[in-house]
């Protein structure tokens, strides 16, 4: 969502009003939902613990943080996706929800690296279903003494964000820093970018014409609804989700204008705004990147997800800004034009496209949400 459109589309006549009542609800933050980030590395001595703290900072899709986490055998950890945190409507086939665990996966290993450790992944060792995730383990990561390399990139995971704000259309991205960033991949997935003119155009239209379709599609749409957390009540009692914060989505929630309901509601100005608001964001993408991988086995896309950490983490040691703009990669049913317009236009030989993201230069954001590691432990 697009924060600064949306105070211009709707707030204006809310914040004209406000009194010292509204100032106070305003001023509210959820600094709950923001302490991970602040505690990672430091509350904890057992490395596993240690690594973990970092690793629940990893992106994945809308914020479910699916991850779930078994200590009982020394110096292993043991990955289990949680099955209540899916997404069944906007990723069916639980591949978003699998990149997500690749990039905690790779997140996990950088952070054991800092403190000497190597880890061994063993992926997926009871095997997998392609159609869906299950209880069976995702990996098992062993540590092991003193053999691991620190990377520079992970001096960049604090800052890390996914940007869901406008760029600045003045700021063109030059080809060699996507190229820059292209190379963080090490892992096996192929990424290309470009910010030519008439790439940039083609992007944008698919992304925005994708985006259209998940809005306007009401069983995907509500699934978002579902996880919309409005204001600082909700975002702490859930801190995961699509996270409306700060104190416009604080004053509007507090007055009971911004509701699940309404937004989900095709004929209100709420609906109409927030997809205003989404749209406006796609338009101000200065260039794409994407990746590919030549199967889409859960291996490939523990894979791709691995590389997209690196990715985040190398843009944002370019200083560079990125939105993944999934929609077009779904494979629910009314998706199916914009997916195959995507592959077509993206994808080579038969590969499966598994992240797109708009790059430009964005406004300095607040990390999202994330449960405390207390709550990931099985
Ligand atoms: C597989 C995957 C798909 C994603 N798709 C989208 C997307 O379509 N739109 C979007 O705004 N963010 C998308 N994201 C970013 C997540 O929303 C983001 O990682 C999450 O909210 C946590 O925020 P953070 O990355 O700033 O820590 C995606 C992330 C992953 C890993």
């Amino acid at each position: 969502m697009n924060r600064r459109k949306f105070l211009a589309l709707s707030g204006g006549g809310i914040i004209l009003a406000a009194t010292a009542t509204v100032g106070t609800i305003a001023s509210r933050s959820p600094a709950a939902a923001a302490a991970p980030w602040d505690h990672a590395g430091s509350l904890y001595e057992e490395p596993r613990k240690r690594a973990l703290s970092y690793a629940i900072l990893a992106p994945n899709p809308h914020n479910r943080q699916p991850w779930l986490v078994d200590l009982s055998a020394p110096d292993q950890i043991v990955l289990r996706v949680d099955t209540d945190r899916l997404l069944p409507h906007t990723d069916p086939f639980n591949r978003q929800i699998t990149v997500g665990l690749g990039c905690f996966l790779e997140l996990l290993v950088m952070a054991a690296a800092q403190d000497g450790f190597a880890v061994d992944l063993d992926v997926f060792p009871q095997g997998s279903d392609d159609l869906a995730l299950d209880d069976r383990p995702v990996a098992i990561a062993t540590f092991r003494v003193g053999a691991g390399t620190p990377d520079p990139l992970f001096a960049h995971v604090m800052t890390r964000r996914s940007n869901k704000e406008p760029f600045d259309t003045n700021r063109p991205v030059a080809p060699e820093t996507i190229a820059q960033i292209a190379r963080a991949a090490i892992h096996g997935s192929r990424v290309a970018g470009d910010a030519s003119e008439g790439s940039v155009a083609a992007l944008r239209q698919l992304t925005s014409d994708a985006l259209i379709v998940e809005i306007e599609t009401p069983h995907t749409f509500q699934e978002s609804v579902d996880l919309f957390r409005i204001g600082k009540a909700e975002v702490e009692a859930n801190p995961d989700g699509i996270d409306f914060s700060g104190p416009l989505f604080e004053t509007l929630g507090a007055f009971g204008l911004m509701t699940r309901a309404a937004m989900a509601d095709p004929t209100t100005s709420m609906f109409a705004q927030g997809k205003a608001a989404v749209l406006a964001n796609t338009e101000t993408a200065m260039g794409h990147l994407w990746q590919a991988t030549r199967g889409n086995t859960r291996a490939d896309q523990i894979i791709a997800g691995r590389d997209w950490l690196r990715l985040n983490l190398a843009a944002t040691a370019a200083g560079v800004a990125m939105q993944p703009l999934s929609q077009a990669l779904q494979e629910f049913p009314e998706m199916a034009l914009h997916y195959e317009a995507a592959h077509a236009l993206l994808a080579q030989d038969g590969e499966t496209l598994q992240m797109l993201c708009r790059l430009g230069y964005g406004q300095t954001i607040a990390p999202s949400p994330r449960w405390p590691l207390e709550a990931k432990l099985i």
